[in-house]
């Protein structure tokens, strides 16, 4: 069994390509488990329904400490149990996305507060593997106007996407053995075939 995270901005193809590798691993004959962030586990259904509402934008220092409860009970509720169990886990966002939307370029430095939430709520349970997929602002705001799956996220609107994009680059940076950026202006099977790559060596 591993575990592997999904990254990457807005309408980068995140859900396109969680989707895709857990069907190629079922293929392989793996169990696996999909989840997603902020809203994996029940707690996180509760706050993913605070984070997007629209009247109040909330604070980054908010938003990071509420993403984190959600992620506390995620970890305990649905990561380990599924990793203890031997099965593949699959996660559309994880904490990268907290880095690259709450920390990185904020005018408050909240990197000492992610790092300490981070070891009591993510403890060893961190990815094997992260997929960062690196789509250009532009490219992703016109895939979004695409999206078909009923996704809404009124917060994103206020988002700056060139900011988080640079973001993710350098969480990747920081931890380059398991992060892997993944060029995502590709067709959907290229960028398939090029996260399985990064993938093989796990299985
Ligand atoms: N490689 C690709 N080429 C062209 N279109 C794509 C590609 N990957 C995904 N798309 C389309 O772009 C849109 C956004 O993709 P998707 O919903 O997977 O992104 P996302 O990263 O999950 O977004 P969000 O963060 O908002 O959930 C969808 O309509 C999807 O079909
Ligand atoms: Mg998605």
């Amino acid at each position: 069994m591993a575990f592997v995270s999904i990254d990457g901005i807005d309408g980068s193809g995140k859900s396109v390509q969680v989707k895709r590798l857990v069907e190629r691993l079922r293929e392989e004959g793996k169990n696996v488990v999909q989840t997603k962030e902020p809203d994996g586990g029940r707690l996180g259904r509760e706050i993913r329904a605070l984070l997007t509402r629209t009247d109040r934008q909330l604070e980054r220092v908010e938003e990071l400490l509420l993403i984190n409860a959600a992620r506390y009970d995620h970890v305990r509720s649905v990561i380990r149990p599924a990793l203890a169990a031997q099965n593949w886990v699959v996660s559309d966002r994880y904490f990268d996305s907290t880095y690259a939307l709450q920390v990185f370029g904020g005018a408050d430095d909240l990197l000492p507060l992610f790092d300490a939430v981070m070891r009591s709520v993510v403890g060893d349970s961190r990815p094997d593997a992260t997929i960062i997929l690196d789509l250009s602002a532009d490219k992703a705001a016109e895939r979004r106007k695409i999206r078909k799956d009923g996704h809404s996220d009124p917060a994103e609107a206020m988002r700056d996407f060139v900011q988080i994009a640079a973001g993710f680059r350098s969480a990747a940076a920081q931890d380059p053995r398991r992060c892997h950026i993944v060029n995502a202006d590709r067709t959907e099977e290229e960028v398939h075939a090029d996260i399985w790559s990064r993938i093989t060596p796990l299985l």
